[in-house]
């Protein structure tokens, strides 16, 4: 579904529960990773492309101007009602309307109150596919409020305040990559940025014989979800450590000269982090050269890592990335990895753009055979950020 045939359907939707036409409308793309996996935490380098999947909410003022903000997902269910006469809070946890509860929340404590709403949400970004369904909903949450109050905020801060909702309505401690690239996409360009300094840099990327291939495993380990936060805590005990205020700050030097005072597990992670680092800012030249067959290396080497010292991948990921080493260079493959948190979701590959057909065919095959499991494949090309389809 294209962006246009998504906001019209949410519009139709609209008009179908509420019985008028929306006010606003607004969208914010999800996103995949190229490389530079769990580093945006160590104040490293991430290389995200938001994609042609997108969160769109259109809205129109409460009837009789009352004090609450209704939200409707177009998949139906219950509305999530929020009442504005009183203080704000998380809805109870896992519901999906604390994300944007949680930025409605991030606006009124800048003195920013959007007054009543009904609003109606629908997205094409796959859900718990690790491709930022959630940022998605934030960052469209924030465009439509942006436009409701007619205060546009900087694009650093809209991002933070959506990080922000995430971390405290949702009990997620994330980074900052997923929310930044949301806003801050463009169409045919990944972005480089640097997560100490928030600096964004954006790399074209319109060689048109490369296409961005994403292999949905469609499977999701739900596990405790506290190998995130255990992930974020063992990097900071090895910095601590190293004695340096991130893992930005170590070097693959210090690490091994520090290997006997550190648990094995933390050293690992911190391996992984600081060679993921090196390995982002590395594939971002070759992507800006053209350099393929570097950046597909740099992509194999940072599943390894996530996979051995990370320990984020799983065995459909993997089967996923060894299907594509085994179709190789000469075959259209340039590189594979897992992409977002692990654990499932999906896994990201650049190919040749004439061997999309056949490479898509052979993963779902040999993935289907290996696990029983039927992969969603699709390519998309850079898109842009959040946008304001109707103020
Ligand atoms: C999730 C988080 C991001 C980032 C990735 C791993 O997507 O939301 O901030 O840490 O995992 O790279």
């Amino acid at each position: 579904m294209t962006l246009k045939e998504l906001t019209s359907h949410t519009e139709q939707q609209f008009l179908k529960v509420y019985g008028r036409q929306p006010d606003w409308m607004a969208a914010a793309p999800g996103r995949v990773n190229i490389i530079g996996e769990h580093t945006d935490y160590n104040d490293g380098f991430v290389f995200p492309m938001a994609i042609e999947r997108y969160t769109v909410i259109t809205a129109a003022r409460a009837a009789g101007d009352a004090k609450q903000i209704r939200l409707r997902s177009a998949h139906g269910g219950e509305a999530a009602v929020i009442d504005l006469t009183r203080p704000l809070a998380p809805f109870s946890i896992g519901t999906w309307a604390n994300y944007p509860a949680g930025v409605v929340a991030g606006f009124i404590a800048r003195g920013l109150n959007p007054g009543g709403f009904d609003a109606m949400i629908h997205s094409t970004v796959p859900l718990g596919g690790g491709l930022s369904s959630s940022a998605s909903l934030e960052v469209a949450t924030a465009t439509l409020l942006e436009n409701i109050t007619g205060k546009k905020l900087d694009p650093v801060e809209k991002a933070l305040l959506c990080q922000k909702a995430e971390h405290e309505y949702a009990g997620m401690p994330c980074g900052i990559m997923d929310q930044f690239i949301s806003v801050m996409g463009r169409e045919n360009h990944v972005l480089l940025l640097d997560c100490r300094s928030r600096k964004p840099e954006l790399v074209p990327m319109t060689d048109p014989s490369v296409a961005v291939l994403i292999i949905n495993t469609n499977v999701k380990h739900e596990l405790t979800g506290s190998e995130y936060p255990t992930r974020r805590k063992q990097c900071e005990a090895a910095a601590k450590i190293l004695g340096v205020p991130s893992l930005r700050d170590a070097t693959a030097d210090a690490l091994e000269k520090a290997k006997s005072r550190m648990d094995e597990v933390v050293y690992r992670r911190a391996r992984h982090v600081i060679g993921e680092i090196e390995r982002t800012v590395h594939a971002a030249e070759g992507v800006r050269v053209s350099n393929w067959p570097t950046v597909g290396q740099l992509m194999y080497a940072s599943h390894r890592s996530l996979r051995d010292d990370y320990e984020v991948s799983c065995k459909e990921l993997d089967a996923v990335v060894e299907i594509a080493e085994s179709i190789g260079f000469k075959g259209g493959m340039i590189g594979c990895r897992m992409t977002g948190g692990g654990f499932g979701g999906c896994a990201v590959a650049l190919v040749k753009s004439d061997a999309v057909e056949a490479i898509s065919q052979k993963i779902a095959g040999d993935y289907r055979k290996q696990t029983g499991i039927e992969a969603t494949i699709f390519v998309s090309r850079p898109a842009a950020g959040a946008t304001v389809l109707k103020s």
